[in-house]
């Protein structure tokens, strides 16, 4: 497949490559089939970061699966930072009173949205509340967050791909990767 190269040209490294995001979501859906075997399971997505992590484990799971969507953003904050004052663009569109129910998110960096999420959606009386990230930066916790799967742990290095963004763009590069430093001069504030 010829591949376009301004895609990528802004990708200092590539952290995770394409082949190790799929096997990590297949041992992950296989994980999660096997704990919640026998139990039909509603994945919860935060947008728009975990859309692809979403979409691909939602399919490497085998059980009867709901999916409900929501999207949050954080007040102020900047590109790079989280604020931790959260705002619901997005709610639930069904109920989950009684529900095992599992996060999906891209990743945990502070901690302030999980600790937001996990505080509202305990309010809606799931039978169970869990999270699944994909990505894991502890050294920049601020909250304690009880993360039942990890995909991967990684160094504090702004990354982007497979969802995540910078200024809204390379949501959809296949790999997750370090930009150059200078993209970020040059989208200051986007
Ligand atoms: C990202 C990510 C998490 C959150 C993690 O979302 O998807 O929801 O930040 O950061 P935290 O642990 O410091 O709170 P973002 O606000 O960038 O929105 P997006 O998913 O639409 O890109």
């Amino acid at each position: 497949m010829s591949e376009d190269a301004s895609l990528h040209a802004d990708v200092a490294e590539i952290l995770l490559t394409e082949d190790e995001i799929q096997a990590k979501v297949r041992a992950l859906g296989a994980q999660i089939g096997a704990d919640y075997a026998g139990r039909p399971l509603t994945l919860v997505s935060v947008l728009k970061g975990s859309l692809p992590f979403m979409a691909d484990l939602m399919r490497a799971i085998e059980l009867p699966v709901r999916i409900d969507l929501m999207e949050v953003s954080s007040y102020g904050g900047s590109a790079t930072e989280s604020s931790g004052l959260v705002r619901i663009l997005k709610d639930l569109s069904a109920s989950i009173a009684d529900e095992d129910v599992l996060i999906v998110e891209d990743i945990i960096d502070t901690g302030l949205t999980l600790n937001y999420l996990v505080r509202y959606l305990r309010g809606k009386a799931p039978a169970s509340l869990r999270i699944c990230t994909l990505l894991d930066k502890p050294a920049r916790r601020l909250v304690e967050i009880p993360v039942d799967y990890t995909g991967f742990t990684i160094p504090d290095q702004f990354v982007v791909g497979y969802g995540l963004d910078y200024g809204e763009l390379y949501r959809n590069l296949r790999y997750v990767g370090v930009l150059k430093p200078e993209v970020y001069s040059e989208v200051a504030g986007g």
